[in-house]
């Protein structure tokens, strides 16, 4: 089956590379994949699967059955859209969209689900179940995932498998991760009242200003104490307000920012945790508070079943020097971990780096892939798939 998916895999690398060449100059952000969705449904209904479209919004869902009597259902899950940069990679099928760009790899993701699709659909007479590919929207967003499980995407679903690009592995290598592979990552408002005064006279106010600094500073200084260093936690004020003149005493300031951890029961605990710290410092000073903490993600768990599936996928179809067992999660977050929710799965980091250039973080405006990874994503992917149906 390998020998056969990577020849078909090979014969395809010029249409795929022309797919995620036109998925790259088209870009449309989270959301308004209509013309992305259009196009996916179009190379799927040729490949003969059953299409759904504006599955989660702008989402398609397709179904390949297979021939045989297994009665599990495997999804394979990649997203679509992009993100509000300017382009400056000065390629020649670079963003036609100004101030619009896939600099996060979902034009590769997409292709790679074509490219799944693409091939087991000539080879579905040797696949026991069915799968139920889900091109997702909105993953930068984080509300895409949710707006297709809504729409019942998960309903039978026994496993789903996901992959991410990935610019510090290089070009046609696979990174492995057991584990947490992401971050759980939620916002968080604060916003604090106190009275306002004369700058001169602030014993007869309450200084909102001055008590933010205080509850910022706790924060950082309580989180290295109270918690198991080696459970991480990052907390980012990313955004204050407040003030309205130099010497006038501000009565009231909000603090915005993001919280990430990898732990479930860290994640569960630090709303509480929070609210304890700023509830202490604005007490004693007679300020008033509120506390806004919107759970957002979940950590990306990977279930070690099925991460030893792709992993010996990709060592069969590559060989060891090209699969990276990756030793660290990512405080980054992924909106994958909500299908986690409703059944195991694991996320796969697809290299590419070039050898012999500058390579780009992801979301940069030249940000870049090597092509030569849509090839092992695509064999990673389908011969990852087809083995599912083999492990018990
Ligand atoms: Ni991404």
């Amino acid at each position: 089956m390998l020998s056969q998916i990577k020849d078909i895999a090979v014969a395809l690398a010029p249409r795929l590379i022309e797919i995620r060449r036109h998925l790259h100059s088209h870009p449309e952000l989270s959301g308004q994949e209509y013309q992305t969705a259009a196009y996916v449904s179009g190379v799927l209904s040729s490949c003969g699967l059953r299409v759904q479209e504006l599955v989660g919004k702008t989402g398609v869902v397709a179904e390949l059955a297979g021939s045989g009597e297994d009665l599990r259902l495997l999804a394979v899950r990649t997203d679509m859209d992009a993100l509000p940069i300017q382009e400056r990679t000065g390629l020649d099928f670079a963003s036609h969209q100004p101030g619009i760009m896939h600099a996060c790899g979902h034009d590769v993701h997409t292709t790679v689900g074509l490219g799944t699709a693409m091939i087991l659909s000539q080879l579905s007479e040797k696949l026991p179940g069915t799968i139920r590919f889900l091109f997702q929207p909105a993953e930068e967003t984080a509300q895409g995932a949710r707006w297709m499980i809504r729409d019942n995407v998960m309903d039978k679903v026994n496993a789903v498998l996901g992959v991410h690009v990935f610019p510090t592995i290089p070009g046609g290598s696979v990174g492995i991760r057991y584990g947490a592979l992401t971050a759980a990552a939620d916002d968080l408002e604060i916003v604090i009242t106190g009275e306002s005064g004369h700058g001169a006279r602030p014993h007869e106010a309450i200084d909102a200003i001055w008590i933010a600094s205080q509850v910022i500073t706790t924060l950082q200084q309580a989180i290295s104490r109270t918690h198991n260093p080696l459970r991480p936690v990052v907390l980012t004020i990313g955004q204050i307000q407040g003030g309205r003149a130099p010497n006038v005493i501000a009565d009231q300031v909000r603090l915005l920012g993001t919280v990430r951890s990898l732990h479930p029961e860290t994640s569960a605990a630090l709303p509480n945790w929070i609210d304890s710290i700023v509830a202490s410092i604005c007490q004693p000073y007679g300020a008033k508070y509120s506390l806004n903490y919107r759970r957002g993600v979940p950590s990306v768990q990977n279930d070690p079943a099925l991460t030893q599936i792709v992993e010996s996928a990709a060592e069969e179809a590559w060989g060891c020097d090209r699969v990276e067992i990756l030793l660290e999660p990512s405080l980054g977050a992924e909106d994958f971990s909500l299908y986690l929710e409703h059944a195991p799965g694991t996320m796969f980091r697809l290299g590419v780096a070039f050898p012999d250039q500058p390579n780009y973080p992801l979301h940069h405006p030249q940000f870049h892939v090597n092509e030569n990874a849509i090839i092992t994503g695509v064999v990673t992917m389908a011969y990852s798939a087809y083995k599912y149906w083999f492990h018990r």
